[in-house]
């Protein structure tokens, strides 16, 4: 399958934007905040290119109590890593690097567009309605029992005053190929803030820090696919996948120094089981796990 055309950033190809994060000037302009771990708006600049990025030094992670201490950064880079060999770009450019707080990963900046990404505001606004700039919200919640036209159902929420409301999402390929990812990965953390549109009709994935988990720990907000058939550019991007994580390959040697063996195998277990139920994972427990705060 040929890779859909990549946009490169304003002269950059994607591996020149790698070159950029790594081995440019990294300068600290602030600490961005309300975010779990320290994570730095930087600029990083190379011959004569300068770009906005997040640097996470490992230094400034949150230890969890299910993943081992300092692993956060690399299992970003690994994200982007699976991302890239699916050939959907959904993940900023990501390296590993040295910054002035040590070791952590460097991740391009992506300027979202603000008004069309996580609305969950319950501001009154309908589904569907178009943000700021025409292009209809990722998320909404809703009044009614079922998702309107182009809208999926993710669950019902507690909306305050005894109020519930639907939580929705949109029928977006972009989303839907990003809900793959996800289930690759095993993301314990998409949430709507994590999910940034960016100019040209492109969409970012963000914050994989807690993937590749060897358990089952996938917390999403887009479960509105959930059983029901892969698309068929799935089906060959989760074999281009099978293929491309076999022993020995550039990926599989690349995500050996990112994730552990195990975390590995459990990433062409996850891969296996995709590929033979041929549908998008459901959730494991009675209510879909949704990751808190939701935005
Ligand atoms: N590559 C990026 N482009 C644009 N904004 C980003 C990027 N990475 C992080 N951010 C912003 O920083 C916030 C915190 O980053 P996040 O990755 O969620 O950190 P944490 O690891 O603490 O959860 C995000 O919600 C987002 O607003
Ligand atoms: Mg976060």
């Amino acid at each position: 399958m040929p890779a859909p055309e990549r946009i490169p950033s304003r002269g950059l190809t994607e591996a020149g934007l790698r070159t950029l994060l790594a081995q440019g000037e990294l300068t600290v302009l602030g600490r961005v905040r309300g975010a779990s771990n320290a994570v730095l708006y930087c600029t990083v600049a190379y011959e004569g290119e300068e770009r906005p990025c997040v640097y996470k030094p490992v230094a400034g992670e949150q230890p969890l109590w299910d993943f081992p201490d300092g692993t956060l950064a690399q299992r970003e880079v690994a994200a982007y890593e699976v991302s890239e060999a699916t050939g959907w770009g959904l993940v900023p450019p990501t390296v590993l690097r040295e910054g002035p707080y040590g070791p952590g990963m460097c991740q391009l900046w992506i300027e979202a567009d603000e008004a069309d990404a996580a609305d969950g505001s319950d501001d009154g606004s309908e589904a569907g309605d178009p943000g700021a700039h025409g292009l209809p919200p990722l998320l909404a919640l809703v009044e009614d029992e079922k998702p309107g036209e182009g809208w999926k159902a993710v669950c019902f929420a507690e909306v305050g005053e005894g109020r519930t409301a639907l939580l929705v999402h949109a029928d977006d390929p972009r989303l839907r190929r990003l809900a793959v990812l996800d289930a690759v990965i095993n993301n314990g953390d998409r949430k709507g803030g994590h999910l940034l549109p960016a100019p040209g009709g492109r969409l970012y994935g963000i914050d994989h820090g807690v993937t590749f988990n060897a358990d089952d720990k996938l917390r999403t907000l887009l479960w509105g696919w959930a059983g029901e058939p892969l698309t068929t550019e799935a089906v060959e991007v989760l074999g281009l996948l099978s293929a491309g994580l076999e022993p020995g390959t550039a990926l599989a040697t690349r995500l050996a120094e990112l994730i552990t063996m195990a975390e590995l195998d459990a990433l062409r277990g996850r891969v296996a089981v995709l590929r033979e139920a041929g549908c998008h994972p459901q959730p494991s427990g009675e209510w879909p796990a949704i990751p808190w705060p939701p935005v």
